[in-house]
């Protein structure tokens, strides 16, 4: 195959791309199978106070270019404490409203959506962030996890909200939990990664509301699965619970002198790759980006073409990813 998209198409996944409405060139289908909203329906975009909608003109873009092209969306995001806009210290009934809406909105065109993002807190405690929403979190037995009758969990809440708007519409909108530095059962240096534990508890708990697991897979200054190699155990063990697991925004650092990535960069993409294509659920991968000189991290040079503007060029890594597949 000559393209990354008809390539996984074959291998039986989505390879997909974050992209905006200012960069709808003629690459973005031609490369991608599949498209996620960069930043078009996050809340403070598309979200009023009361949880109604507004500014969907971009989604709306998206989603329609999408559509035209054949290309799967991944709508992102519900719940998120970044990026929160008018969202920000919402309560569960308000978040409720928005989550109904959004989904009634764009109903079977986003294939999956981003229920709720980041919601696990950094440096690998295993707790849930303590940022809203997640404090509106109430461990009524104090037995440290959020899963009892009479606890509070946002997280549950919200799936279970967006659950039924998914049943009440009749969509095939499927459901997912995404996070970063989950990727690796271990942590760089050795020992458990809690916080890839701690999702996978969430997962293993409310499964009967929870389609999907993304692993966001920001791969830079501190690579932990790609080194250790157990990013596809750890995709494994979600499967296992009956979950789609994607490698949702994948950028991988080129920068080979601050940290210990390994062998290179193309290489690192096909060590991804490989792990997801072992994995007959691992169902997607989307890189965070087309050019690195667009991406939210465009020091690191962490996607597959250089180049602004649609005129991207092909990087070894490009070549690596599109031989994997
Ligand atoms: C980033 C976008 O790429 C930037 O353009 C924006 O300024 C900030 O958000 N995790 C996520 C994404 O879930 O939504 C973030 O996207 C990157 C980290």
């Amino acid at each position: 195959e000559t393209t990354l998209r008809a390539a996984a198409a074959k291998a039986g996944l989505f390879f997909g791309t974050a992209s905006s409405p200012n960069r709808l060139y003629p690459i973005l289908s031609q490369e991608f199978g599949q498209l996620t909203p960069e930043n078009d329906m996050k809340p403070d975009r598309i979200a009023t106070s009361s949880g109604g909608l507004q500014n969907t003109s971009g989604a709306d873009q998206l989603v329609n270019h999408a559509q035209s092209n054949g290309m799967v969306v991944r709508g992102h995001t519900l719940v998120w404490h970044s990026q929160a806009g008018a969202l920000q210290g919402a309560s569960q009934s308000t978040l409720n409203t928005f989550i109904g809406n959004a989904i009634n909105r764009w109903g079977s065109k986003i294939a999956y959506w981003d229920v709720v993002n980041e919601s696990l807190e950094d440096n690998n405690t295993g707790r849930r962030r303590n940022q809203w929403p997640h404090t509106m979190n109430r461990d009524a037995n104090g037995d440290g996890d959020f899963f009892d009758a009479g606890d509070t969990d946002v997280i549950r809440d919200s799936f279970i909200r967006a659950k039924q708007v998914v049943q009440a519409g009749g969509y095939s909108t499927k459901l997912c939990i995404n996070d970063y530095d989950v990727e690796g059962l271990t942590v760089k240096g050795g020992g458990p990664n809690r916080k890839a534990n701690a999702l996978y508890d969430i997962v293993r708990t409310y499964r009967q509301y929870i389609d999907c697991v993304g692993f966001q897979s920001h791969f830079n200054d501190n690579p932990n699965s790609i080194i250790s190699n157990d990013l596809q155990a750890n995709i494994q063990r979600f499967a296992d619970l009956g979950v789609e697991v994607h490698l949702s925004e994948v950028d991988i650092d080129d920068d080979l002198s601050n940290n210990d990535i390994g062998a290179g960069q193309a290489d690192n993409y096909r060590k991804v790759v490989r792990a997801c294509l072992n994995v007959a659920k691992c169902t997607g991968i989307t890189v965070w980006g087309i050019s690195d000189s667009e991406s939210w991290r465009s020091s690191e040079r962490g996607l597959l073409f250089t180049g602004g503007n649609g005129n991207y060029q092909k990087k070894a890594a490009y070549y690596a990813v599109l031989d994997e597949l």
